[in-house]
């Protein structure tokens, strides 16, 4: 089958290409954008224009800077992208696209536009060799990588051109094309392997994509023979330098390393008694010269728990590690902090990282790949969850402060015919690099634009039930697994599927602590971890006590008993039954009106959506049924509306 169009079929482009449109400027992307319209045009009768505008429908045009903003306007009958360079003119592009007939119907006050994360990255974690545990692509639910196959860069790199087109049309702006857990032959992409990745980049360029890389902390030591990679050791810098000069002969807008030190067994500073900064900041010096970036992740945690211990709390670790070190980064190092404290959780805090390093540079990582929120097979939109992260406001005020430089996101995408697995999945990657380029867009309206472009000229019952299936499908899926932000409670090793102690008394700092007595984890200062101590005001206050806590966040922030009443006035051990039942009637309602829009959908696309209903339905289903029967016999309180818990 062939690659689906996704949210670029080909009728979005008719209103543009049935227009008189001028294309001017300079620049490698200017080609593209010409490219675009000229197919456009011949698909659906417009002409491509030349010399003087004055009949033009549309006239896009670039400066010669490098900036990704744009100016929309229309006036006497001709609609104008002027951009401050070629690739604004992408954006400018795609924002008629998106626009459709209304880009070209009465006057339009000029409008500027300008993406307020400078990067938008989306981070594959994509093995070069399968890897005998992970496969292809770690945590990947959408077949295998776009890029790798058989052991190496693939030959026919269409799908990856037209991959950059997708994601250059909704703003991102960068791909990491390796997985972050670096393994014998992943780290050689560095080396003697450049040139395949140089072909990746060459063909991510023409849609302003830059490329970056995934690379071993022990690269001097495992590719260069050196018994030692201290990042203060004179011939480990001199090392860095050497390769990266390569890299960049090879690939010269290179975008720099993704670097995952210390953690979960992956080689790092801490063995030479260094710090995160240290490393960081050889990488960083390596990078400078050649305008590249380094992305260290904050993912830095124990691994090697023990339950008993009570004191040691994993979602402490991050912040614990790094805040010292704020002001320590090189100025081209990106600190990439996870969204919440844990590892993307269907519900967890924002990280008190994010907001707690003034002096550093930082990214924020979310997982468009549904590791932990139903593996692509159940329909869970991030849009909302991902929304409330981004206005979250560390210090408490709204519209106050710098909350992050980037937005990351763990790619959901392989070579699946429609690219993530899940068609509604596609929803995910597409909201995401909208809100990297504007945070505070809503997210129901940038799931409308999604829906009008994927399904143009859909009917207005498409559309609603589309919004049906898709607006609440997170709390949905929240709702059947795990309760009030307790987080885990899956199948160990794959994640899929309800396992309620799967990590209780593993070494992963993974627990719900949950007893006859009652369930979650103290993280207050008075009581527990001190973890909620770490936020600013007002949030170390608000999470401090389980009287002012959000319910959502109840058994992430505290360990209560199973009568201890919500803010909604229901007992903790009610909330569990009533949630579980209602999740899994969602999940069939939503499986109802899918089946309801057999007709509207092209037929594969439909078939395939209603396949993994069945499965999602049945393993909601488990969930509700592993969990309620979980919290019965611990706690031996029956359910008060009587319901059979099996
Ligand atoms: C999760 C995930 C791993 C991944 C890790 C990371 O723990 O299960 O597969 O390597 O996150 O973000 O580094």
């Amino acid at each position: 089958m062939e690659a689906d169009a996704a949210w670029l079929p080909p009728e979005v482009f008719r209103p543009l290409g049935s227009r008189r449109v001028l294309v001017r400027g300079t620049g490698p992307l200017v080609d593209t954008v010409a490219a675009e319209v000229a197919d456009a045009c011949r698909r659906h009768g417009g002409a491509v224009l030349s010399g003087a505008p004055d009949d033009a429908d549309l006239v896009l045009e670039a400066d010669g800077g490098s900036g990704e903003g744009y100016t929309l306007a229309r006036r006497d009958g001709t609609t104008t992208v002027t951009a401050e360079g070629d690739r604004g003119l992408l954006h400018g592009l795609f924002h008629v696209v998106r626009l459709g007939e209304d880009a070209f119907r009465g006057d339009r006050a000029p409008e500027e536009h300008r993406p307020a994360l400078a990067l938008r990255m989306l981070d594959h974690w994509d093995n070069v060799a399968v890897h005998p545990v992970m496969g292809q692509v770690e945590r990947g639910y959408a077949g295998g990588s776009l890029f790798w196959a058989d052991g190496r860069a693939r030959d026919g790199l269409d799908r990856v051109r037209a991959y950059a087109r997708l994601i250059a049309a909704c703003g991102v702006n960068a791909v990491a094309v390796n997985n972050v857990n670096v393994h014998a032959t992943e780290a050689r992409l560095l080396t003697d392997r450049i040139g395949e990745v140089a072909r990746l980049a060459d063909t991510l360029r023409p849609y302003g994509i830059r490329t970056h890389l995934s690379v071993t902390f022990a690269a001097p030591v495992v590719l260069g023979g050196l018994e030692t990679a201290d990042p203060l050791d004179a011939r480990v810098r001199a090392w860095w330098a050497e390769a990266t000069a390569r890299v960049y002969a090879a690939i010269p807008d290179f975008g720099g390393y993704v670097v995952k030190a210390d953690s979960e067994g992956q080689p790092g500073p801490f063995a030479y008694g260094r710090t995160h900064a240290d490393g960081a900041n050889a990488l960083a010096g390596a990078l400078a010269p050649h305008g590249g970036t380094v992305h260290w992740r904050a993912f830095v945690y124990d691994h090697r728990q023990d339950w008993r211990d009570r004191s040691t709390d994993r979602a402490r670790a991050a912040h614990d590690h790094f805040v010292p070190l704020d002001g320590a980064f090189a100025p081209n190092a990106v600190l990439q902090v996870k969204h919440g404290p844990m590892d993307f959780q269907v519900r967890e805090p924002v990280s008190p990282l994010i907001g707690a390093m003034p002096r550093t540079r930082l990214a924020i990582e979310v997982q468009a790949t549904q590791e932990y929120t139903g593996q692509q097979r159940h329909v869970c939109w991030l849009g909302p969850m991902w929304s409330e992260v981004l206005r979250f406001r560390p210090d408490g005020e709204r519209a106050a402060g710098r909350l992050a430089d980037a937005l990351v996101a763990v790619s959901n995408a392989g070579d699946d015919p429609f690219w993530t697995g899940h068609p509604l999945a596609q929803a995910n990657l597409y909201t995401f690099g909208r809100l990297a380029w504007d945070p505070g867009a809503e997210p129901g309206a940038v799931l409308d634009e999604w829906i009008a472009l994927t399904h143009p000229g859909a009917p207005a019952r498409l559309a609603e039930g589309l919004h049906a299936v898709l607006d609440s499908s997170w709390h949905t899926y929240e709702k059947y697994t795990a309760p009030l932000g307790v987080g885990f409670m899956v199948q160990p090793g794959h994640h899929y599927g309800p396992g309620v102690d799967g990590y209780e008394y593993s070494p992963w700092g993974t627990y719900h602590f949950a007893d006859r007595d009652g369930v979650g984890v103290d993280r207050g200062a008075a009581r527990g971890t001190g973890f909620a101590a770490q936020y600013a005001e007002p949030w170390a206050t608000v999470y401090e006590s389980p009287d002012t806590c959000p319910d959502e966040l109840l058994l992430f922030f505290h360990h209560v008993p199973y009568g201890h009443v919500l803010r909604s006035g229901k007992t903790v051990i009610q909330h569990i039954y009533d949630t579980h039942f209602e999740g899994v009637a969602e999940a069939e309602e939503a499986r109802r009106v899918w089946a309801g829009l057999a007709g509207l959908v092209a037929p594969a696309r439909h078939a395939r959506v209603a396949d993994l209903f069945e499965e999602q339905v049945r393993c909601a289903r488990e969930w509700r049924d592993q969990v309620n029967s979980y919290f019965l016999r611990k706690s031996g309180v029956p359910d008060e509306r009587g319901r059979t818990v099996y």
